[in-house]
């Protein structure tokens, strides 16, 4: 990747749509790199916008009684509004509509049309009355319209074509010479698939009879232009294409165009054959990242199964939400959306863990005079924590070169548990005690100065809560960015620190929203949700419960009880127990036999629906996702987990 410069890029949404979490997310993965890049010192644009022509936005403005202009003037609102509440900053909005973006792409197709990479022909196509919608042959489902399964009649009609099909062996050639230009690379052999079969010219006109909410073709004014051929051109007009050249050869070509995997083929075919037909440079890479589903399905509009950001937001905190949809969506993978998994993460990693890490130095700093104290010699566990730390840091650039966000933010994590653990080890409440001031000075120290570089590594994902924690630590306007982080050296010594009250105070999940209980009380499937408080436990604690390897001999299901497989397993030396384990929702009885599992062995006896049950399997549980934990290779039963 370019280094000396960062541009990404959103779809532009269509303007008629509600925002939901999709939407969100691509706008709020595009944020945060943006904001890492510009962290990094490289210079920064992000571009966000809509897509306002086409025949939705003309339904629904006649539906309102209101032209079309109207009604996207009135509906672009809600993503203004939500972008501003998410804290996006992106460079520019643009909207398709604007006379200057027009304008462009009028000068394009004309330009195009001159050199006769635009062509006129007629054609067949299929119209369904019912859905006032056209279609091609093979958009067709048996002969039907493939929205309503209605039968479509022939119409001819004369149009405008882009000579898409002569870039198609260039094309090829391209994405297989080229490894960063789509990813992830699953996706480019998807593209590759599709390429291989044969590419037809793209039709790039309507005619105004059909559709009359769209630029009008320079070059005959009964035409519009096709909504994506207009829409894709946004991402250079909006940086000076044609207008300004300066600009224009600053930022182009883009390093990311981040879409979903829904705009896969427009943007991995379509764009790169106009833009070389335009003799432009091709984007570095185009990104796809998965879908957000609710259950299996994908959240969508259409399937009314949307979550709203907005009410997230409202409810759990703008920068919670925003480290909820990085951190549990790995890029290019899908992932299910459930307020159960947002709040179980919410306690764990910003409650818990970051949240208390922060009190924790907070109070014995504020304690001990509440000033952030000079250091001693380094004893070898402060240095294993300001390991752990630059670990993270370097996992952290390394996850953004490689779109890893998610694995960045798990590095960080495990550094944030680290410090916690430094200060159990090194217990500065006892050594404040003992009146061992220097010692504790050494810890209190290094414990604020990781708190401060967890903060700016996690900045550009939580802004406002990072500037609060930042400004507790008395490290406001200090040096706060990634670049400097191996080199700023002492910054907090000498400074004082400050109560800000709970950064993340933990959350519950209310009745209404949470989901299915599990299946049976006692043996609950999943592991269990972290503790409804903040309290730590100690390794004696744990040492109570004893884990240990199971092998699965049978599995049945438990009449009458759809969740609840009966098992017996072996757990060495020859004991076999009979378990009821709530999973049959997740697995089938015979996927369970010759599992090695993890079992509690030392639950007390309970029964389940009529059936004993002599301990407890172990299960993760993200949404409404459920996978058994097992040993990685060969492990004889019996064998102790700890
Ligand atoms: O396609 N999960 O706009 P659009 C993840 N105007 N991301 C999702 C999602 C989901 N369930 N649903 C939507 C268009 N998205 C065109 C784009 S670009 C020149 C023109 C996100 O409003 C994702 O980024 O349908 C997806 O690609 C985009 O919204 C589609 O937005
Ligand atoms: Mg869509």
């Amino acid at each position: 990747m370019n280094q000396n410069k960062f541009y990404v890029t959103t779809p532009i949404y269509y303007v008629n749509d509600k925002p939901h979490i999709g939407h969100a997310y691509t706008t709020v993965l595009a944020d945060v790199l943006a904001r890492y890049h510009r962290s990094l010192k490289v210079p920064t644009f992000f571009l966000t916008g809509t897509d306002e022509h086409g025949q939705k936005v003309e339904k629904a403005a006649a539906a309102r009684g209101i032209p079309p202009q109207q009604h996207c003037d009135e509906t672009v609102v809600r993503f203004q509004q939500l972008w501003e509440k998410l804290g996006i900053t992106n460079d520019k909005f643009i909207r398709t509509t604007q006379p200057e973006h027009k304008a462009v792409v009028r000068e394009i197709l004309q330009e195009l049309y001159d050199r006769g990479e635009i062509y006129r022909a007629e054609y067949t196509g299929w119209y369904c009355v019912g859905c006032e919608r056209f279609f091609t042959e093979k958009d067709l489902v048996d002969g039907n319209c493939p929205e309503c399964g209605r039968g479509v009649s022939a119409i001819q009609e004369s149009n405008y074509f882009f000579r898409m099909s002569k870039y198609q062996d260039w094309l090829i050639q391209y994405i297989d010479s080229h490894p960063d230009f789509i990813q992830p690379a699953f996706r480019a052999n998807e593209t590759l698939g599709f390429l291989r079969r044969e590419l037809g010219d793209l039709c790039i006109s309507r005619p105004k009879a059909r559709l009359a909410w769209g630029i009008e073709l320079p070059f005959d004014p009964d035409y519009v232009c096709y909504v994506w051929f207009d829409a894709l051109i946004n991402y250079i007009s909006a940086v000076g294409y044609r207008r300004n050249d300066e600009e224009f050869r600053r930022w182009w070509p883009a390093s990311y165009h981040l879409i979903g995997k829904d705009i896969l083929t427009t943007h991995t075919v379509y764009w790169p054959t106009m833009l070389k037909a335009m003799n432009l440079p091709l984007p570095e890479t185009i990104f796809a990242h998965g879908w957000w589903l609710t259950g299996r399905e994908k959240m969508s509009k259409t399937l009314g199964n949307v979550v709203d950001p907005l009410a997230m937001a409202e409810k759990y905190g703008v920068d919670a939400f925003r480290y909820f949809l990085l951190a549990e969506m790995s890029p290019g993978q899908d992932a299910s959306f459930s307020e159960e998994a947002f709040v179980t993460r919410y306690n764990s990693d910003l409650a818990n863990d970051l949240g208390n890490l922060l009190s924790r130095v907070l109070k014995m700093t504020l304690r001990n005079g509440g000033v952030v104290p000079f250091p001693g010699a380094l004893q070898p566990e402060d240095e294993e924590l300001n390991t752990a730390v630059l670990t993270a840091v370097a996992a952290m650039e390394q996850a953004l070169k490689v779109m890893k966000l998610d694995q960045g933010l798990g590095a960080v994590l495990t550094a944030v548990r680290a410090a916690n653990r430094y200060l159990e080890k090194t217990a500065p409440w006892t050594l404040a005690k003992k009146g061992e001031t220097e010692r504790l000075g050494t810890v209190l120290y290094t414990a604020a100065e990781a708190l401060r570089k967890f903060a700016v590594l996690l900045e550009p994902v939580m802004p406002e809560k990072m500037a609060t924690l930042a400004s507790a630590l008395g490290a406001d306007g200090t040096a706060s960015r990634i670049a400097e982080l191996g080199t700023a050296g002492n910054v907090l010594s000498g400074k004082s620190v400050r109560e800000v009250g709970s950064l993340f105070p933990r959350v519950q999940l209310e009745e209404s929203v949470a989901p299915a209980p599990a299946a049976a009380p006692a043996p609950a499937p999943a592991a269990p949700a972290p503790a409804a408080t903040a309290e730590l436990i100690t390794i004696e604690d744990f040492s109570k419960v004893q884990l240990r390897v199971a092998r699965v001999l049978t599995a049945e299901r438990i009449e009458g009880a759809d969740k609840l497989l009966r098992l017996t397993i072996e757990l060495g030396a020859g004991e076999i127990r009979q378990l009821v384990a709530g999973v049959a929702q997740y697995y089938r009885p015979e996927e369970m036999v010759g599992r090695s599992i993890v079992v509690v062995g030392n639950l007390k006896p309970a029964r389940i629906r009529g059936v004993d049950s002599q301990g407890m399997l172990l299960a993760a549980r993200s949404g409404k996702e459920l996978r058994l934990i097992t040993v990685d290779g060969d492990v004889a039963p019996g064998a102790t987990v700890g």
